[in-house]
């Protein structure tokens, strides 16, 4: 339990430093249900056999799980990022290529707007009235094709913006498959990791065949160490009731460590 105790502030204290240093990277909205949830991280940590034999161990798991976690969310805001640029060039290359198309229209129009205008300039109210009589069955036919025009060009253009959408939603999907797949598989390296199948990819600076004790010394500064309760002898009654608030205690920090958890993604 005491050692325990030790990992659990140990690992605090590591958390609280990666997650302080840790930008707030972007991630996919609705989060997979294959991927693993920050009370399922927490509870991994402190079920592992590892965590209890050797903490150091457990630590160095998770500090490079974190990394890579960052590095994996950091890859999800890049690509994202691209996917987003690649559609708006591509929106913007559609209003460069049919520029044609729209002067075309924006020529008619006016045309029809310039005849109109011309009519109103006339000076007796009977010309004008004769003008426009003229003018507008003329205008009817320019109006209709000007509409009939309009009306394809956009129908293309429509067309075009849907394929764009398209390959940006594919482009999203790609990056959240990837975002998915990498998570899975840090998921798995941590699991691994903390059953003692995998090295920790990451060293820590002190060899990881120092007893656990003095490791925890070397880490004091971070983490305060466990109050001294835990070297009293307590007689039988008592531990029951110790064993409870203990377990009780480290329910409550694997809540904070599952919000840390929470805070980094
Ligand atoms: C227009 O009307 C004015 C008076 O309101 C007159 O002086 C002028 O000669 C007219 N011009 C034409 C082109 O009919
Ligand atoms: C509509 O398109 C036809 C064929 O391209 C063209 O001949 C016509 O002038 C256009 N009409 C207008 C109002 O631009």
């Amino acid at each position: 339990m005491a050692r325990r105790y030790q990992v659990v502030q140990l690992v605090i204290a590591l958390l609280l430093a990666v997650g302080l240093q840790t930008t707030m990277a972007q991630v996919p909205q609705h989060n997979p249900a294959m991927l693993p949830s920050q009370r399922g991280l927490a509870h991994l940590l402190f079920t592992s056999r590892i965590s209890a034999l050797n903490p150091q161990v457990s630590v160095a798991c998770f500090t490079d799980y974190i990394a890579h976690s960052n590095a994996i969310s950091e890859a999800y805001g890049q690509d994202y990022k691209g996917c987003l640029l690649e559609a708006s060039e591509e929106r913007k290359h559609i209003d460069e290529s049919s520029a044609v198309e729209r002067r075309e229209i924006v020529d008619a129009s006016e045309a029809v707007c310039a005849s109109l205008r011309a009519c109103n300039k006339l000076n007796t109210t009977l010309e004008l009235f004769n003008c426009h009589t003229k003018i507008g069955t003329e205008n009817t036919k320019s109006s209709y094709s000007l509409s009939g025009n309009a009306s394809e060009f956009a129908t293309i253009l429509q067309e075009r913006y849907r394929l764009i959408d398209l390959h940006h939603q594919q482009c999203g999907q790609r990056a959240e498959r990837r975002y998915v797949t990498d998570t899975a598989g840090n998921y798995n390296y941590l699991q691994g990791c903390l059953d003692g199948r995998l090295q920790p990819r990451l060293h820590l600076t002190t060899p990881s065949t120092v007893a656990a004790t003095s490791s925890t010394t070397t880490t004091t500064t971070e983490a305060p160490p466990p109050p001294s309760s835990t070297t009293t002898p307590t007689p039988p009654p008592t531990v029951v009731y110790d064993e409870l608030t203990t377990t009780q205690q480290t329910q409550n920090i694997q809540d904070q460590v599952a919000q840390i958890l929470n805070l980094l993604n």
